[in-house]
């Protein structure tokens, strides 16, 4: 430690003093480094195997001594990072601090629900709450970096991923995409509770053909700019410190070798000052994808592109030194990545102290407090979706005589918290539904048989749950996903309830045809629910809820907690429909609306256009009427604003929470706009009765969009404009935007 400062203080013998900012102390610092010690802050090797992938490198002492290693992935625990720090800071020549970095997706060790159930909430500041949490945990164990927020915008319920983003809207993912990097980074970066963020992955990842993981992408320079650039750059806006190249091609060019995208948008139009990780050995995939012709190469297409950093690919590691020297890669590129790598980890204080995140009392204090957990349990219920409720089936009354408990995942705690839940204990933490009911009811109340498994085809368990089920007085079934049936490489062309869980659910009914049934599903993507709408009464969408599911579950099924959340992405009639979403454009014969299967229009014979749970859609018990809509002016200037507004009214039984939603539609365009897009929510707490009025501005700013020629503005005309309760609404009042 003592010679780093040494070094940045006394450069060529001579004192410079303490230095202003950081950038002086990186300058200094790199004035001391070779070209290798330079390369070597540009590598990332995994602590141990890794489930994502192949271990590229395992000798890590000896890279980190030999000053060829800056990063590390995987990593974590006081006591796995002070041992290899100490290598990094006592053993190198200059004592450079390591970077550890991990994936804290949606919390570390207190689990809160996946991203897309988290986007549900519609709840910025939850999300924030649950990055900040995730943050003060991870940190306590010696991160100092996520690989999160995934801002993949995506409307493929085909493709695994889809779990990890926040849906498929522009506007509420940017909106998403600030809140987790806030929460993450925290004010000051400096303090030992925040972590970098990384805004991944850079770009278009989620609009992989036929939804299938790591596919190709083709798109207009007008769609990735409308719709998939946009979460990025309000990541850049909130702060973001790294960015993460993806694994798709883009157009022919794959994303980790894209210099449009990495060079000319990000580092030129966007001016992001961060630095670039590559995707779990992205670069090397450049080989695969036909577009490098070999290792060496892929390397320079990597850096040259703009990727500063290789995630445990080796090719920086071996082959950027004779790259540079061969002068097929500018030196200044290294020194650019380079010293973006070090920026980050003296803004982390790491220079100060680079143990400074290691503290074995934090570590055995801060994991699954209380207070995260109680924060954990209000989240989840917040990001539960009541997709329908049929018969009032929901709220369940506390004094129902028996209830039938059905299905795999009624006393599950290991799929509960979902994919990519970090540490997250998958034994002994996480509250099952079981539990969380248990909290609710006698154990004489409850009947219990699991039925089947999620994913085998034995239905010997059948007879029992039939048999339970005609002995109660209402019936839940829990049912749905496993955890690994979304995330990473988990592409699914079949949008049903898995394995033989829906046989079980049509058995139930025809045995209890006059029965309440709830169907509470646990799942990482839109499903096709097509029969099930018609065989039970309510379905509770939970996601995978996190630690605290279960009891947040309990909490809404006996109506302790009003359910609120919102669909952040359509539910399709079947897998043929996909993609659909609600933004889509109108097409030059959109269907009539009193004749939707007239002929040579834009329909399909056997199924019609509409989804089966739009974007937007969520129920409550109470019921919210929208009335008296306004707007201060029929003309918008285009240096002026103007108001619409609407009063929502809690018409219902209970106080309740309503996500508000304003929607707009450019008629007429120089290319053609969305048949509606969303610009605006709030989420609005109502007791029961009280009437509140919401008000939202426009500005042009809030319509502007890519022409044909790439160039961002707005288009003077008519607009259409609503606020609803949902997506699923027709246009009744417009304004004009002037020239
Ligand atoms: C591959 C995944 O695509 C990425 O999201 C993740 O951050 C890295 N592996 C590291 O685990």
């Amino acid at each position: 430690m003592r010679k780093i400062i040494f070094f940045i203080l006394f450069i060529n013998g001579s004192f410079i003093g303490f230095a202003q900012n950081y950038e002086v102390k990186v300058d200094s610092l790199m004035n001391l480094m070779t070209l290798q010690e330079k390369i070597g802050q540009t590598v990332m090797y995994s602590g141990r195997w890794d489930q994502t992938g192949p271990i590229v490198g395992t000798d890590n002492g000896k890279y980190i001594r030999e000053g060829n290693l800056g990063a590390m992935l995987n990593a974590f625990s006081v006591k796995g990072t002070r041992d290899l720090q100490k290598i990094a800071v006592e053993e190198t020549r200059l004592g450079i601090p390591l970077l550890f970095g991990y994936d804290v997706i949606h919390g570390h060790r207190t689990i809160f629900p996946i991203n897309l159930g988290l986007s549900a909430s519609w709840d910025l500041k939850m999300v924030e709450e649950s990055s900040r949490i995730a943050a003060e945990e991870a940190s306590a164990e010696g991160l100092h970096w996520t690989f999160a927020p995934m801002v993949d915008l995506s409307r493929e319920p085909r493709w695994g991923r889809i779990s990890e983003g926040a849906g498929e809207d522009v506007y509420l993912g940017s909106e998403i995409a600030k809140a987790y990097v806030k929460g993450f980074q925290g004010d000051d970066l400096s303090k030992p509770n925040t972590i970098l963020a990384c805004a991944k992955h850079y770009v278009a990842y989620g609009a992989a053909q036929a939804g299938r993981d790591y596919h190709t992408v083709n798109m207009g320079e007008g769609e990735l700019r409308n719709v998939y650039l946009p979460p990025f750059k309000a990541a850049v806006d909130a702060g973001v410190e790294t960015f993460m190249s993806a694994f798709n091609e883009l157009n022919g060019v794959p994303t980790s070798g894209n210099k449009f995208t990495l060079r000319d948008i990000l580092r030129e139009e966007w001016g992001f000052e961060g630095f670039v990780v590559s995707d779990y050995t992205s670069i090397n995939e450049l080989v695969p994808h036909g577009f490098a012709k070999d290792s060496i190469d892929a390397a320079r297409i990597g850096m040259n592109a703009g990727v500063d950093m290789d995630m445990v690919g080796k090719l920086y590691h071996h082959f950027l030194e004779d790259l540079v020297k061969e002068g097929k890669v500018p030196e200044a590129y290294v020194n650019d990545a380079c010293r973006r790598i070090l920026l980050a980890k003296f803004k982390l204080g790491l220079f100060d102290n680079p143990y400074r995140y290691i503290n074995e009392e934090r570590e055995n204090t801060t994991k699954y407090k209380p207070e995260f957990l109680d924060k954990a349990r209000e989240i989840a219920a917040a990001s539960s979706v009541l997709l329908q409720n049929k018969n009032e089936a929901l709220p369940l009354s506390k004094d129902i005589k028996k209830i039938a408990f059905i299905g795999p995942l009624v006393k599950d705690e290991y799929d509960i918290i979902g994919n990519w839940a970090a540490k997250g204990d998958r034994k002994g933490k996480a509250v099952s539904v079981y539990e969380g009911i248990s909290e609710y009811l006698n154990p004489n109340q409850i009947l219990y048989a699991k039925g089947c498994e999620i994913l085998k085809d034995d239905d010997s368990g059948f007879e029992e749950a039939i048999s339970i089920s005609e002995q109660a007085d209402a019936i839940v079934l829990v049912m749905g996903e496993g955890h690994h049936m979304s995330g990473e490489a988990a592409s699914r062309t079949n949008l049903k309830i898995p394995g033989i869980q829906p046989e079980l659910i049509k058995k139930i009914r025809e045995a209890n045809p006059n029965k309440k049934i709830t169907l509470v599903l646990m799942n990482g993507r839109p499903l096709n629910l097509s029969n099930e709408v018609d065989l039970v009464d309510a379905i509770l969408e939970i996601w995978f809820p996190g630690t605290m599911g279960g009891a947040a579950t309990a909490d809404l099924l006996f109506g302790e907690v009003n359910p609120s959340g919102k669909l952040t992405v359509t539910f399709p009639r079947n897998v043929g429909q996909v993609p659909i979403y609600y933004n889509m454009k109108n097409t030059g014969r959109p269907i009539p609306e009193d004749n939707p299967k007239e002929d040579y229009k834009s329909n399909y014979i056997d199924v019609p256009n509409t989804t089966l749970f739009a974007f937007g859609h969520g129920l409550s018990y109470t019921t919210f009427t929208y009335s008296d809509f306004r707007i201060s002016s029929q003309t918008l200037n285009p240096n002026g604003t103007i108001e619409a507004s609407v009063t929502v009214t809690n018409s219902g039984n209970r106080d309740g929470h309503e996500i508000v939603q304003l929607y707009i539609h450019d008629k007429v365009a120089s290319v053609t706009r969305p048949v509606k897009e969303l610009k605006g929510f709030q989420k609005l707490a109502l007791k029961k009765g009280e009437s509140k009025t919401v008000t939202f501005k426009i500005s042009v700013e809030d319509l502007k969009f890519y022409n044909s020629e790439m160039k961002y503005g707005v288009e003077p005309g008519e607009f259409e404009i609503a606020i609803a309760p949902s997506s699923d609404f027709r246009f009744k009042h417009t304004f004009n935007v002037l020239d």
